[in-house]
């Protein structure tokens, strides 16, 4: 698991979205992994920008979402699909229905998961997964206790994750869905390269059982310790709990520069 740190959002948007230019520089149809949630957004503002000023085409990329509440009307705002799509997707120039994302109003839900993971396998795969970390270190909605070898099926989501959340519904805990279709830990695991990004020191214990804690469930971002290849990208806030922040600091400076993350 590679560790930087970096000043702030935007530093960690730049790494971020170098990466990803990089990938679809070698590979222009590569799959891209899509999170929602406060800690991408800056890496969808650079890619926006890079967009703009010609540096970069998502015309033949393909996308697919992490996870999607359940129930919400298909017009409500706060659904994950629409959510992605004003922050990301509609601002660069991907081919209509090249992002898909788990469908919370599915009449047969194991049927639309099944469906989900098959669209994902059909897809060759993810190439690039950006991933945030919730405090209480789920990834996706994968909540603590989340069987480690789990694939897209639907949770229910904690107290905590809901209280997290109620930000984006007018800070009314109840109007938060109760439930959420989510790819499993399984799933994500099966991403070629993980990008974690956390910011703010409500995720540093997070981040110190991700990356230095023992692999458990009850940790779910864990099993990561277990990808062969994960970025993740923090801020001095996020890292204040490192007990090797030193050493994480000393190999990023010392890395070459030709050796992308
Ligand atoms: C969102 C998602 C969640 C978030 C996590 C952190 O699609 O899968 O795991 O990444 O809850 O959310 P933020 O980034 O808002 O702190």
């Amino acid at each position: 698991m590679e560790v930087v740190i970096l000043a702030d959002a935007k530093e960690i948007g730049g790494v971020a979205a170098d990466a990803i230019l990089a990938l679809l520089d070698g590979k222009p149809d590569a799959v891209l992994g899509l999170a929602t949630g406060s800690s991408p957004l800056a890496i969808y503002d650079e890619l926006a920008a890079r967009y703009d000023a010609g540096l970069v085409s998502f015309r033949k990329a393909r996308a697919f979402t992490l996870d999607e509440y359940v129930g919400l009307p298909a017009d409500h705002p706060q659904r994950y699909r629409h959510v992605i799509d004003n922050v990301f997707v509609s601002r660069v120039d991907f081919a209509a229905d090249a992002v898909q994302g788990p469908d919370g109003l599915a009449a047969d839900i194991p049927a639309a998961c099944r469906a989900y993971e098959s669209a994902i396998r059909g897809s060759g795969g993810v190439d690039l997964q950006i991933l945030g970390i919730g405090a209480d270190g789920h990834i996706a909605f994968n909540e603590p206790g989340s069987s480690l070898a789990s694939r897209t099926r639907i949770k229910t989501l904690t107290r905590q994750t809901r209280i997290d959340n109620a930000r984006f519904f007018g800070g009314d805990v109840d109007s938060v869905p109760t439930h959420c279709l989510t790819q499993g830990l399984a799933t994500i695991m099966e991403a070629r390269h993980v990008i974690l990004v956390a910011t703010g020191r409500s995720k540093a214990e997070a981040v110190h059982n991700l990356i230095e804690g023992p692999v458990s469930a009850m940790w779910p971002a864990t099993i990561l310790q277990h990808h062969p290849h994960v970025t993740v990208l923090l801020d001095d806030s996020a890292a204040r709990r490192l007990q090797l922040v030193d050493y994480y600091r000393e190999t990023y400076r010392g890395k070459p520069e030709w050796q992308g993350i």
